[in-house]
């Protein structure tokens, strides 16, 4: 009898994209680890060991069963040195020092603080940091002037670092949905991000708008904005003109297209039912909501482009640039050795152009 035999060994692909990830993890403490030091990678301007660390918790995300043990993981990618260190201690010990470290330290705790206010980057957090600054009380006596978004981030902090649940997403869908039929009869709003991915919370709600005749889109977005606030629905609203042409991802399109993709980041009023024997007198909480509109020629591109996961957005583009010569974004799909851009009405399209298998949102969780 061979040893090996009994002994079970994990087979995935290596890019995101080829594999399917679903929310059931059965390594969270291990992905929990790896993700908090991404998170802190990130949080100091070290992304490239962020992407290191996310890429190896998705690998574990992906994986059937429980590793119980470092044989196991042989052969599979995105593990590297440091991973497998951390992976190694937690399995041997029950914790990884570093994690645990980081964990408590002073700097990573403030950063996460001051990140958690909205409109409130790491930059700011740092400099914030520097100057002595790690709480919110130490933030409001320090007298800096605040912008609008940090300003309704500070005002809104505890109910924005409440977990939004699904009911509370559909509550916001109806009220979107009311919003968008009542200014353009006919355009057609979608739940996208991690709700559309089958989460049962998330950070915020993300919704893609859009309309089936091509050009009526336009103007859509200072509508659908206006309906709300005059509604009471927003307590903060921020739209920004589509940044395409400055982004760095793919050739610029035609000047057509430029000025009809906007976004709207919102903090929305969302109503509450009183709990039983609540002494709360609150009877909303605030939501940060997401709004995006695209033209219908480009709604497939925006819709996998704002369903997540991140890292797995992160992947699709990398394996279109270093596996196809293609350089894929939320607008458009443009083939690098063709030298022309690839049309598509569904997301199952674009993953045929790219040459994957197509892996529906609940499964692209990595
Ligand atoms: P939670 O909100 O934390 O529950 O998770 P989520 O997956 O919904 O994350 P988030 O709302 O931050 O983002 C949703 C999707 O939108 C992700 O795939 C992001 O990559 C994408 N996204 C966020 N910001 C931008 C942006 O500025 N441009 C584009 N093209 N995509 C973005
Ligand atoms: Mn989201
Ligand atoms: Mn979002």
């Amino acid at each position: 009898l061979f040893q090996w035999d009994y002994e079970l060994m994990f087979s995935v692909p290596s890019y995101a994209c080829q594999r399917r990830t679903t929310l059931e993890n059965h390594n969270a403490v291990l992905t929990d680890a790896l993700s908090l030091l991404a998170e802190n990678a990130e949080l100091s301007d070290q992304e490239g060991r962020g992407v290191a660390f996310r890429r190896a918790a998705a690998v574990l995300k992906a994986l059937p069963g429980p590793v119980t043990g470092l044989t196991q993981l042989r052969g599979l990618p995105c593990l590297g040195e440091h991973s497998l260190r951390v992976i190694k201690d937690i399995l041997e010990n029950g914790a990884s020092d570093e994690v645990e470290s980081t964990r408590q330290s002073e700097h990573f705790k403030a950063l996460k603080v001051l990140t958690g206010i909205f409109g409130v980057g790491p930059k700011t957090a740092e400099r914030w940091i520097r100057e002595g600054i790690h709480s919110l009380i130490q933030l409001r006596e320090s007298g800096h002037t605040l912008n609008r978004a940090q300003q309704a981030g500070l005002l809104h902090y505890d109910d924005l670092n409440r977990p939004v649940t699904r009911a509370e997403a559909d509550a916001i869908t109806e009220v979107v949905v009311r919003a968008v039929v009542a200014v353009a009869p006919g355009a057609e709003v979608t739940l996208t991000g991690g709700f559309r991915r089958g989460k049962l919370t998330g950070h915020d709600v993300d919704f893609l708008i859009t309309h089936p005749e091509e050009g009526r889109e336009e103007g859509l977005m200072s509508k659908v904005v206006s309906w709300l606030r005059s509604q009471g629905f927003l307590l903060y609203e921020k739209t920004t003109r589509n940044s395409y042409l400055e982004s760095t991802e793919g050739p610029a399109r035609p000047a057509s297209n430029m000025d009809r993709f906007e976004r709207c980041l919102t903090i929305f009023k969302l109503d509450e039912d009183q709990r039983p024997g609540s002494e709360e007198t609150k009877l909303w909480r605030a939501v940060r909501v997401d709004l995006v509109v695209s033209p219908i020629s480009q709604f497939a591109f925006a819709l996998l482009g704002w369903t997540g996961s991140k890292l797995f957005e992160r992947e699709l583009r990398r394996w279109a640039g270093h596996e196809k010569a293609m350089s894929l974004s939320s607008h458009a799909l443009y083939d690098n050795n063709q030298s022309r851009y690839h049309r598509a009405t569904s997301e199952e399209e674009i993953f045929a152009h790219l040459g994957l298998e197509f892996v529906p949102p609940s499964e692209r969780n990595a």
